[in-house]
């Protein structure tokens, strides 16, 4: 494949562009308000494939619809339960994808053989807009390697994914910076399935119920698997209050450490250092940045202060859960 094109998601002519690239099967990375995905026509069983080679994926771990418009969701499912008009309503476009009853005749190759179908409508107005021109859906998985942490700009789609896929739409940086809430109503009761800026409080506000406490995924569900979101380099967490005394001991004698932190500064052991937020969103925000900015200084260490364990914190706590190999504190 010819080296990946980047289109620019201001420019009329180039989101015509990439929906024509998606029209003819190609894949297309494209911004959304949470993180860049890896866009393909979800009606071409061919293209889809496709998604899984570049990303490296394993086959049955299924993908996210995309959709354009609220009503579109009506392609792909059967029947809308109330709750699920109503956090529509409430949230769409937005970070909150619903996973509900496939209709028959959803391909597997999207839910991965399960009942089940997962369907978002991203805030971001050129891939909005790309979709409108296409007249078709997507599947857009995050557009990163797999294992690896999803990208919240067009350069780190370009680091991970150059040469394996047509063209990335670059429409800067993403706003949320972490993966969409997903919430699962295929049961009796709605449970959020993955955690995201859309808090299990927003939920219930808009529902007027109390949600069981987050269940944890199937080890299926490749979100969930333990071992993801991964920088290259090797990455620990350290609990905010004993930042500053765990922190030598963190780090092995010679060794060059990159340091993510928001509220200790961590003086002369750190050759890089990256200062993030006291605020949960504005963390949410940065936080794969610095991780792909670390991996970039080719630092032997990546060493993360890690927020209070709080309710608001609980989205970017499952991220770094996922991104340390080990924790501390
Ligand atoms: O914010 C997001 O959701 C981003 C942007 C690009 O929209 N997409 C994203 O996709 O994070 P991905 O593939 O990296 O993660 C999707 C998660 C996975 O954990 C997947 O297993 C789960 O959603 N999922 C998708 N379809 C499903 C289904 N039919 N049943 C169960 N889980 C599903
Ligand atoms: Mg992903």
């Amino acid at each position: 494949m010819p080296a990946t094109i980047k289109l620019d998601a201001t420019r009329a002519d180039h989101l015509q562009q990439a929906a024509s690239l998606l029209l003819a099967g190609q894949l297309v990375a494209v911004p959304t308000e949470t993180v860049y995905g890896l866009a393909a026509d979800a009606s071409n069983e061919q293209a889809v494939r496709k998604v899984f080679e570049a990303k490296q994926r394993p086959v049955g771990h299924p993908l996210i619809v995309h959709v354009a418009s609220p009503d579109r969701i009506r392609l792909w499912v059967d029947h809308l339960p109330q709750t699920a008009v109503q956090l529509i309503k409430v949230f769409w476009p937005g970070p909150l994808t619903l996973l509900l009853p496939k209709k028959s005749g959803v391909s597997d190759f999207i839910t991965g053989g399960n009942p089940g179908v997962a369907v978002r409508m991203p805030a971001h107005p050129a891939t909005l807009a790309t979709m409108e021109r296409l007249g078709r859906d997507l599947v857009a998985p995050s557009a990163n390697p797999y294992g690896r942490i999803s990208p919240t700009n067009a350069e780190h789609v370009l680091a991970g994914l150059s040469g394996k896929i047509e063209a990335v739409l670059d429409g800067g940086n993403c706003s949320v910076g972490i993966e969409s809430t997903i919430i699962d109503l295929t049961g009796d009761t709605p449970v959020i399935a993955r955690p995201g800026q859309i808090a299990q409080s927003d939920i219930e506000a808009c529902l007027g119920i109390t949600l069981a406490p987050g269940k944890a995924a199937s080890q299926a569900v490749p979100g969930s698997v333990k071992r993801h979101y991964q920088p290259v380099t090797p990455t620990v967490g350290v609990a905010n209050d004993r930042f500053a005394a765990l922190l030598p001991e963190v780090t092995p004698a010679g060794e060059k450490i990159g340091v993510i932190w928001w509220r200790s500064p961590p003086g002369e052991l750190a050759s890089e250092s990256i200062m993030l937020s006291a605020d949960s969103n504005e963390y949410a925000r940065m936080l794969y940045t610095a991780m792909h900015s670390m991996d970039e200084a080719n630092v032997d260490r990546i060493v993360i202060e890690l927020p209070p364990r709080e309710n608001q914190w609980l989205a970017v706590h499952d991220r770094l859960g996922r991104a340390c190999t080990e924790q501390f504190g």
